[in-house]
């Protein structure tokens, strides 16, 4: 008689398990630099999750005052806020994601690279720390410049025997951002759907706006196209202008990147999928996508902002770039050689100490 338990019963005591393993798992978020013109809005952003268990706050100043006033919101998740180099180990300690928009942002006549004496090495320190404490956690590099601060936190991961190139990213959300903005206008789509493929680097030529494979871009004059292509490619520059002194993107950026660490998290924690994000990555010699872009940018391009399918390991799959026309491949063209210029910098900085 005991064999004859109703089918529904062990079905709801399923989902009832399942249930209570879903809500009890632990999503620790830590954000590095939380105190700051990005940090904090991106943190804002982020406690209204209800994905997000615990919402940890790193930085060198403020982020007590920072979490007190976050922890007052009455969202899912727990925030702590950790200060200096001795809470570094607490805040960063088994995260899912490190968030990383620490670092000094840029001036007017600045370029991105000039940030790198400063940032490199920040970047560095706490990719040794999640390297120790959260090697599984999936790295979402926003410090400038990314072009050569992604290196940076995989040549520390390498040396610390912890490195997966599918789970560091470089975030270049903003750029994707920017040309939904700016090419909606133009084509008369909406703005807040309209995706376009943005390619390549952060920063300036090597960021590689592919309108050619947008529909409604077709009737766009030339010089619409070459105006729009350089006004997404230089974006930074019009915030930094108009900031005068006072920094760079804070809240465009702390949307942007919420979005992308909110997206890891869905197709890693909630498994959902079909979610795709352009972001900079390892060209990963296993994948077939970093082969073909490998094929157009050349075999010396290690890096490169692609088109990646996220799963719940993080990139699951680089996605082809896709068909480009003649002004693309010309711009392609002139972005591989500062790209190279700043992934090798970067290495180096770890690898040779320079
Ligand atoms: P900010 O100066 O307002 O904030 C930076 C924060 O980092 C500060 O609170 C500072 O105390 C903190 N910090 C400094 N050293 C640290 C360390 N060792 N550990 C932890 N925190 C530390 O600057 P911001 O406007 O928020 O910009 C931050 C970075 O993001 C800059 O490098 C900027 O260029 C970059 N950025 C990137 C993008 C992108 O698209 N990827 C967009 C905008 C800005
Ligand atoms: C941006 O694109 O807004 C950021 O990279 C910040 C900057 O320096 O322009």
């Amino acid at each position: 008689g005991d064999l004859l338990i109703s089918p529904p019963f062990p079905f709801s005591l399923l989902f009832f398990i399942l249930e209570y393993t879903h809500s009890s798992i632990m999503v620790k978020v830590t954000v590095c630099g939380a105190a700051g013109g990005i940090g904090q809005p991106l943190s804002l952003l982020l406690k209204q999750s209800d994905v997000i268990t615990h919402l940890s706050l790193y930085d060198i100043v403020n982020t007590p005052g920072v979490a007190a006033d976050l922890s007052h919101i009455n969202t899912k998740s727990k925030v702590t806020g950790h200060v200096g180099a001795a809470q570094l180990e607490e805040a960063i300690k088994d995260s899912a994601i490190v968030v990383i928009p620490a670092g000094v942002p840029r001036k007017p006549g600045m370029t991105r690279d000039d940030l790198f004496k400063i940032n490199a090495g920040i970047v560095r320190d706490l990719a040794v720390a999640a390297a120790k404490f959260a090697p599984k956690a999936f790295m979402c590099i926003i410090s400038n410049p990314v072009n050569s601060t992604v290196p940076i936190v995989t040549e520390v991961f390498k040396q610390f025997n912890v490195y997966d190139p599918k789970r560091i990213f470089g975030v270049t959300t903003l750029d994707i951002v920017r040309a939904s903005t700016f090419v909606s206008g133009l084509i008369g789509a909406e703005a807040s759907t309209l995706r376009i493929p943005v390619v390549g680097g952060h920063s300036g030529v090597t960021i590689l706006p592919l309108l050619s494979q947008v529909a409604g871009t077709d009737k766009l004059t030339k010089e619409q196209i070459e105006q729009v292509t350089h006004r997404i490619q230089f974006g930074g520059d019009e915030v930094v202008k108009a900031k005068d002194g006072a920094g760079s993107a804070t809240l465009s950026m702390a949307f942007a990147g919420a979005r992308f660490a909110l997206n890891v998290l869905e197709a890693s924690v909630k498994g959902t999928s079909n979610i795709v994000e352009c972001t900079y990555v390892h060209l990963d010699a296993d994948q077939a996508g970093a082969k073909e872009t490998k094929a157009v940018v050349g075999d010396d391009v290690e890096y490169f902002s692609v088109p990646v399918e996220l799963g719940p390991n993080g990139v699951q799959k680089i996605l082809p770039i896709g068909q480009i026309n003649e002004y693309e491949k010309g711009l392609f063209a002139a972005a591989v050689p500062e790209l190279t210029g700043n992934i090798s910098k970067g290495s180096a900085f770890i690898t040779e100490g320079a």
